[in-house]
């Protein structure tokens, strides 16, 4: 074997993100330790181990901050604050030395585009009226028409219906999501302090950096005569000069700027990923070394499972994250994406942007297009190797190393997300729930006999959520209905599996903490190549992607339909058995070591 470099993280700690394994919790799905339905802090501190054999380099945690839940936490009372149907800070401070003594480090979601309407600030915004200094903070404006009563734009919100709500004194305030989601003013000199604030505090609480939830909409210009002009859902995003009158302005940076000061501060510095919905060209903006350091690639995220696809992705984010300074990061599910088991399993569409074709599905209850779940798995496995051999970061969502499908049939009425309801009169979308839903841990835990698959405890313990009188009485059945089927994607089935999903993502993990180099190059091998067979019966055309990095560290995937030929070399790991002649069968790849 080549000979092997450290990794990043064991040669500079303050470098330990360039080429991570971060594992995304949704706190509120993730473990409940109280029996009140709702995942809770205390859950993920239980889960430490289980996160530790995974392999995980961090944990992010999305908001866990006190919430009347009308966009699934990301809509926050308090920014300083644990949920108490969640925890408290004790519990806050307790996770970050768990995970740091087992040496996790902690990513926090921050959301600084808009609070909620029960922030201290909004009601104060509402009371102090038009023109006070408390109004300032948001964005209010008078409404046209005569009385004032048409919105000041017909701007659509993004979750549907108007982005602009009206107040009881007349005037409107900006939404660019729900109406419980007021946006901040960033203009206030107030807002930006207490955003510092609030860096500051979770740093000091042991948080090693943030997830800045959508980071390209901080700054706004609303002081200009052809706001109608833009519509601002989809389109414009391509705007690439930094104009636009919400998304991605140039003084954005500025904000970035001043945070980066501040992560400075720390030691090592704090580390920071931005959510930034632009054009790719605009990108590295935010990954740079003066500001965030890291932004999302969501290429993965949004693509089927089409060989070109990706190769495409993997060269673009690569020549991004060069262009930042940074590096790349790679995402294939996440709390607002259907799962990628459940996407890989159904017809695949080229060209389908946002995997429309999964929304439709899920419309459908997941009753037409027919998932292959075999199919969809042999898949999930195949990428994440794919993927995990990729210089960069590695962003894993909470089930994805269980192999779970998406949940297609949860009831409307059980639905909580704002994007199934605010749309629900044309049903035109289901929403995210079905990925956010309860992890299984034990299958012998079934949802028929009042079960949970060890999601919840039987019974109520006094703690998040649960008082001292409640305890002992039977617990509240999980926030989002879990389908019997989960058992087999159970954590502990899994774990006495060795050939199951989660074993295979905790030897690859364990190898890709041996093997990953401190450079961040990629070789193409010979083997790599683009489709030159016919196109596979749903659709799917073939091609094999294979590179290598600096160490001889290499992965090899065929998505063709004919078993591909492998490099001289020792097999490190496989994602599904070879042919008998030693050849890549379809939808498997393999880690190699070359000679
Ligand atoms: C981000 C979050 C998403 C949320 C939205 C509004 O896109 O990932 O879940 O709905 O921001 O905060």
């Amino acid at each position: 074997m080549t000979s092997i470099d450290t990794n990043t993280a064991a040669t500079d700690p303050s470098l330990w993100w360039k080429q991570a394994v971060v594992y995304q919790v949704y706190p509120r799905s993730f473990k409940d330790t109280t029996g009140s339905g709702l995942g809770d802090i205390a859950g993920v501190t239980a889960k430490i181990p289980y996160l530790k054999e995974l392999g995980v380099d961090a944990i992010w945690l999305s908001p866990f901050y006190p919430s009347q839940l009308a966009d699934g936490g990301y809509d926050v009372d308090d920014y300083r604050n644990v949920d108490p149907k969640l925890g408290t800070m004790a519990d806050f401070d307790e996770l970050a030395q768990t995970a740091h003594a087992a040496g996790i480090r902690i990513v926090v979601d921050i959301v600084p585009n808009h609070s909620s309407n029960q922030h201290e600030w909004f009601k104060a915004a509402v009371a102090g009226g038009p023109g006070s200094p408390e109004r300032d903070r948001y964005i209010f404006r008078d409404g046209k028409g005569p009385n004032g009563d048409q919105p000041p734009t017909d701007w659509i919100a993004s979750f549907g219906g108007p982005a602009w709500t009206r107040v009881p004194d007349g005037q409107w305030y900006l939404h660019m999501f729900t109406k419980e989601q007021p946006d901040w003013n960033w203009k206030n000199p107030e807002v930006r302090a207490d955003f510092i604030r609030t860096l500051r505090f979770w740093l000091d609480h042991g948080a090693d950096g943030f997830r800045v939830d959508v980071a390209h909409g901080l700054a706004k210009d609303l002081e200009r005569d052809d706001l109608d002009d833009f519509t601002i859902i989809g389109d414009d995003m391509s705007a690439t000069d930094g104009t636009h009158p919400l998304y991605d302005r140039n003084e954005v940076h500025d904000i970035y700027r001043e945070w980066r000061k501040v992560f400075n501060e720390y030691n090592p510095p704090a580390f920071a990923v931005a959510e930034a919905w632009v054009h790719p060209s605009r990108q590295y903006l935010y990954a740079s070394t003066d500001e965030l350091g890291q932004v999302f690639n969501f290429e993965f995220a949004k693509m089927d499972w089409i060989r070109d696809s990706f190769h495409t992705a993997i060269e673009e984010g690569l020549a991004a994250a060069e262009r930042s300074g940074s590096t790349s990061t790679w995402v294939m599910s996440n709390h607002d994406v259907p799962r990628h088991a459940s996407r890989y399993g159904l017809p695949q569409v080229p060209s389908s942007s946002h995997h429309q074709l999964a929304k439709d599905w899920l419309l459908r209850d997941g009753t037409s297009y027919t998932e292959d779940r075999e199919k969809g798995s042999r898949r999930a496995r195949a990428a994440i190797l794919m993927e995990l051999a990729l210089p960069g970061s590695a962003y894993v969502y909470q089930g994805e190393e269980l192999g779970l499908p998406e949940v297609a049939d949860i009831p409307w009425d059980q639905l909580e997300d704002p994007t199934a309801f605010h749309r629900v009169r044309n049903q035109s979308e289901k929403g995210r729930d079905g990925c956010r839903v309860p992890l299984p841990w034990v299958a012998a835990d079934t949802s028929a006999d009042g079960g949970t698959f060890g999601f919840s405890p039987a019974a109520k313990v006094a703690g998040a959520g649960v008082t001292a009188s409640e305890a002992g009485q039977p617990a509240e059945k999980p926030h989002l209905p879990q389908p019997a089927w989960f058992a087999d994607y159970a954590a502990d089935k899994e774990d006495s599996d060795p050939a199951s999903m989660l074993n295979l993502y905790r030897k690859a993990l364990q190898l890709r903490h041996t093997m990953m180099p401190t450079d961040t190059s990629l070789t193409w091998l010979d083997e790599d190549r683009s489709s030159d067979l016919p196109d596979g019966a749903d659709g799917q055309r073939g091609g094999v992607i294979a590179y290598r990095r600096s160490n001889g560290w290499a992965s090899i995937t065929n998505f063709s339909m004919s078993p591909a030929d492998l490099p001289e070399g020792t097999i490190l790991l496989a994602s599904g058995p070879l042919t008998d002649d030693g050849l890549l069968p379809q939808d498997t790849t393999v880690w190699m070591s070359l000679n």
